[in-house]
């Protein structure tokens, strides 16, 4: 390490989103309300899935699982976000940022397999209804989570192996609110156009990968639906337009983000809120909102919790 001095760099400064003191307390506000509501959302589906019976199946553990990793993926960068919104210096230390770039792609590449394991079940709880529970056992279930813990490690792994040793000697400023590749790249000073190749290949690679993947089995099960259409398939229908809906709103900004020609306009800065506080706290509204069964049984938590209390 010493013989390489790989930086003189011990710290970088974000330029955050806007120094109006209005808006910046908009964001705080914003900010703030979004990432508690995502926490508490996705806490009251780990509980509830966790504490009812009812919902001990494939589907609830791996959607408890994506609160999980919902929770993480939003408490990496969200709150020092917000403990940076009213700051005039936002820095971050060299160890700092390359953690934050770590965690979110390791969660982030995580969260992607995972929802393909989750359209994974529905296709199987879709087009083949008599043989779900012996499919979906509990240890293929587990066998979901951790591949996609597995991927989601490696992913992240091989883009940092990239990025650890490069040299950066001065400019630190990064024009963004957390830590994210292709800008700490343009910081570098060696030339670092094959490393973005590299980057955006990965990163792309994942993301693009997954989302083909999803919409193909999306597909191939509402094909599947519509060719032998009954009356028992529309409750399963039901939950897969969720899953639909949770896969776009996911995809979307960050595909944009990773293959979009030029990291450097600032509509990707304004997507990248969208991925770190509206996609974890839409997730639980989906799910909770629109899935009568999750209703119900947060109806039956909330009532057993109101009868203990009578009782003490
Ligand atoms: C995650 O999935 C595993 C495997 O099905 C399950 O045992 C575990 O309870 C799930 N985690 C949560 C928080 O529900």
């Amino acid at each position: 390490m010493d013989g390489r001095n790989h930086s003189i760099v011990s710290q970088f400064v974000f330029l955050g989103l806007t120094n109006a003191w209005g808006m910046q307390l908009l964001l705080f506000v914003f900010s703030f309300l979004f990432y508690f509501a995502s926490m508490m959302g996705n806490l009251v589906i780990v509980f509830t899935v966790t504490l009812d019976a009812h919902l001990h199946s494939p589907m609830y553990f791996l959607l408890a699982n994506l609160s999980v990793i919902d929770m993480l993926f939003c408490s990496i960068i969200d709150p020092k976000i917000i403990c940076d919104i009213f700051e005039k210096h936002k820095a971050i230390s060299f160890c700092g940022c390359i953690t934050q770039i770590f965690c979110s792609h390791a969660v982030g590449g995580t969260e992607m397999v995972l929802l393909i394991g989750m359209a994974f079940d529905r296709y199987v709880a879709i087009c083949k209804p008599l043989h779900y529970l012996t499919i979906m056992s509990p240890r293929m279930c587990l066998y979901i989570c951790v591949t996609s813990w597995i991927i989601g490690l490696i992913h992240s792994l091989v883009q940092l192996a990239f990025v650890v040793d490069l040299p950066f000697c001065g400019p630190n400023v990064l024009d963004s609110f957390y830590c994210d590749l292709p800008r700490l790249l343009r910081l570098s000073c060696t030339n670092t156009q094959e490393l973005e190749f590299v980057v955006t290949v990965n990163s792309g690679l994942i993301s693009v990968g997954s989302f083909v993947l999803l919409v193909i089995s999306y597909i191939f099960i509402l094909f599947t639906v519509w060719k032998h259409s009954s009356g028992g398939s529309s409750k399963a229908l039901s939950t897969l337009s969720e899953h639909i809906i949770v896969v776009v709103l996911f995809f979307g900004p960050l595909m944009f983000f990773y293959t979009w020609p030029s990291p450097t306009s600032h509509l990707d800065k304004y997507l990248a809120i969208f991925d770190a506080f509206i996609t974890p706290f839409l997730n639980p509204v989906i799910y909770t909102f629109r899935n009568q069964e999750m209703k119900v049984t947060m109806k039956r938590l909330c009532s057993h919790l109101m009868h203990y209390r009578k009782i003490l």
